[in-house]
């Protein structure tokens, strides 16, 4: 990308891209972004500039394009500063189309083809780990084979993306149907499609569930992809869908000496537009009221997602057996567990959501503002 033309326009300067795209950039925010060494950190790239003490319309003594396009350079009469921005890096903050999702939307098609992978080979080393984070990125869920049926398993795994998560439940943690905690997910009864957590600030980005044991009938895992059935319901109705990205639901988590509360929407889009969140746990809601007319628009739109979530076209389900692991997107993917017969002890943890699209960008070897 290189930059073929720029002219002042009042408080802006005007820049023409080599593809004629044109884009206006403010004075303030390119003295905003300036990258000479005393408004920008050149190893973290955090801003110092004192943003709150520029002129409104900073004051320039001269731009040009330099490097034949591929810079702007502008010298600024105020602290006799010296920017240089990269046509790319304008470009890609004005103009760059939003990009196509990196997530691949899905439904039962999935059934026999969710990605699967040896454990040995992909915790050998960071590299080896690269193809699962970019399964994980496209469909939300991966399965694992080959490990061993001890936590030190489970803890290399959720290592390989960064520390674990510590909640109410541990950060490590093992549960069997024994009972130990308030949650249904200790005992053998079946539950319905949710994502975990809802009556968090900040619900957990990925979840592991690792089987160490399992003697007995049932114990079915059920995956939905909340992305799919969301851009289903924007699709076929569009009320409902901007009802479920406008109106937060509490949730809540209550044990003796514990009361957790949250609240969020049941779909988050990112501001690019693309799905960034889903919260769905009916289980957990917490009592709210709404206007009457409000309310009958929830019950409608939460109850249509509640529905195609649990239509088995737009679900994909297996049983877990030792040896085997299931990690899945908690802010994408919905989950469930038919009830079970016998004994089933399960491992697992959270890692945060950035913590994975950290280990992601740097695997990748992103430079910053690209994704
Ligand atoms: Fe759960």
């Amino acid at each position: 990308m290189f930059i073929h033309k720029c002219e002042r326009v009042d408080e802006n300067l005007a820049i023409q891209f080599s593809n004629n795209n044109e884009a206006n950039f403010s004075l303030f925010w390119l003295r905003d972004h300036s990258t000479d060494q005393s408004s920008l950190n050149p190893d973290t790239l955090q801003r110092d500039v004192e943003t709150f003490s520029l002129p409104t319309v900073p004051q320039v003594e001269q731009f040009q394009i330099i490097n034949n396009g591929a810079q702007l350079r502008i010298h600024w009469l105020d602290g006799d500063l010296v920017s240089e921005f990269d046509a790319s890096f304008l470009f890609n903050m004005a103009c760059t189309p939003v990009n196509d999702p990196s997530y691949q939307l899905w439904a039962n098609e999935l059934q026999n083809q969710v990605p699967d992978f040896d454990f040995e080979q992909v915790t050998a080393n960071d590299a080896a780990f690269l193809p699962v984070l970019e399964s994980m990125d496209r469909y939300g869920l991966v399965t694992f084979s080959g490990m061993p049926s001890n936590m030190e398993a489970t803890k290399k795994l959720l290592n390989q993306v960064g520390y674990i998560r510590d909640t109410v439940f541990g950060s490590l943690w093992d549960f069997s149907n024994n009972g130990a905690h308030s949650d249904s997910a200790y005992t053998s009864v079946g539950i319905g499609l949710h994502t975990d957590s809802t009556y968090t600030l900040d619900p957990p980005g990925l979840q592991l569930l690792h089987c160490l044991a399992f003697d007995g009938e049932g114990a079915f895992n059920q995956f939905a992809d909340g992305f799919k059935v969301a851009q289903t319901i924007k699709n076929e109705d569009p009320a409902a869908y901007e009802t479920l990205s406008k109106i937060k639901v509490p949730a809540h988590y209550i044990e003796p000496g514990i009361q957790l509360r949250g609240q969020h929407e049941v779909v988050r889009e990112d501001i690019n537009g693309q799905f960034e969140q889903i919260c769905f746990n009916n289980f957990d809601r917490s009592p709210f009221m709404l206007s009457a007319s409000e309310q009958k628009a929830f019950y409608h739109a939460y109850g249509l997602f509640q529905r195609l979530i649990n239509d088995p076209k737009y679900q994909v389900n297996f049983q877990l057996q030792p040896g085997r692991a299931v990690w899945f997107d908690n802010w994408r993917v919905l989950h469930a567990r038919s009830a079970f017969s016998g004994f089933r002890h399960l491992a697992g943890g959270y890692t945060n959501r950035e913590d994975y699209i950290s280990k992601k960008l740097t695997l990748k070897g992103k430079t910053p503002w690209q994704e």
